[in-house]
């Protein structure tokens, strides 16, 4: 079916596009598009550039090293590709990013082909295969965060008009990347960020601000480092912000399930 109704449209779009030539009324047609949409190139291809290319040398520190014999240990000998994982991450959090090199380099320690490991590095987005910034700050925008609170389109401008990047971009000091991202699962304190390891919630465009001005503050000061969970909002942790609404009468003893046994 789908054989013979494209012809059809193909011819259509050629006639319609020859009308519009040599007609002055306005003939709305959308293009056939046959290529992917380039933003998608970043997701899976590598291109090599002056600080991300295979002939930089990248060797794990001897602590490292120690930690990589770890978590060897937990796998059989022979299916010891299992740990490409967690030492792809040792990797990130040493050098920065999962450059090209350290993902070589863990291909050799593993033993496994490099095309297997760019496979797990690409399909992953936690693994950064280009620079970012000292705080990698992560914008919930799925529906709970979007809808939660102020929202995370707030949140969203105020990471924008505070750093003044947009998403996918660093800061010229190299302190700030912003990414927007789906669920990170902490729903209950929607609108919420990532930064680096940490979670910041019941966020405000107010206390994003805050957060993001006493991060700046904290590379000359780390007490000045703010707290993560909750900004604010009278919660402790994800509690329910009117108090106990369920479950308020005394528990039953352990071993009684009826009261009329
Ligand atoms: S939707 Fe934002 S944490 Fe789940």
């Amino acid at each position: 079916m789908a054989s013979k109704i494209a012809p059809l449209l193909m011819r259509t779009a050629v006639v319609r596009s020859g009308c519009r030539a040599s007609s002055s009324r306005v003939v709305q047609n959308r293009a056939f598009s046959v290529a992917a949409a380039r933003q998608s190139d970043v997701l899976m291809v590598h291109r090599n550039t002056p600080d991300n290319n295979p002939n930089l040398p990248f060797k794990f520190t001897p602590e490292n090293e120690a930690i990589i014999t770890e978590i060897l240990k937990r796998y059989p000998p022979q299916y010891k590709k299992a740990a490409v994982m967690p030492i792809l991450d040792l990797g990130q959090r040493q050098h920065g990013f999962t450059s090209i090199s350290v993902m070589n380099e863990v291909a050799r320690i593993l033993e496994m082909p490099p095309m297997r490991v760019y496979e797990v590095a690409s399909f992953y987005t936690m693994y950064n295969r280009t620079p970012v910034g000292k705080f990698h700050v992560q914008a919930c925008t799925t529906t709970p965060c979007q809808l939660g609170g102020c929202g995370s389109d707030a949140i969203v401008k105020a990471i924008k008009e505070n750093l003044g990047i947009k998403q996918g971009e660093t800061t010229a000091d190299g302190l700030f990347t912003f990414i927007e991202v789906e669920c990170l699962g902490a729903c209950v304190n929607a609108p919420m960020v990532q930064i680096n390891d940490e979670y910041y919630e019941d966020l405000t465009p107010e206390t994003t601000k805050s957060l993001l001005d006493a991060l700046k503050a904290s590379v000359g000061d780390a007490s000045k480092a703010p707290k993560p969970g909750v900004q604010g909002g009278g919660r402790d942790t994800c509690e329910n912000s009117k108090g106990i609404t369920c479950l308020t009468s005394e528990p039953w003893g352990v071993e009684t399930t009826r009261a009329d046994l």
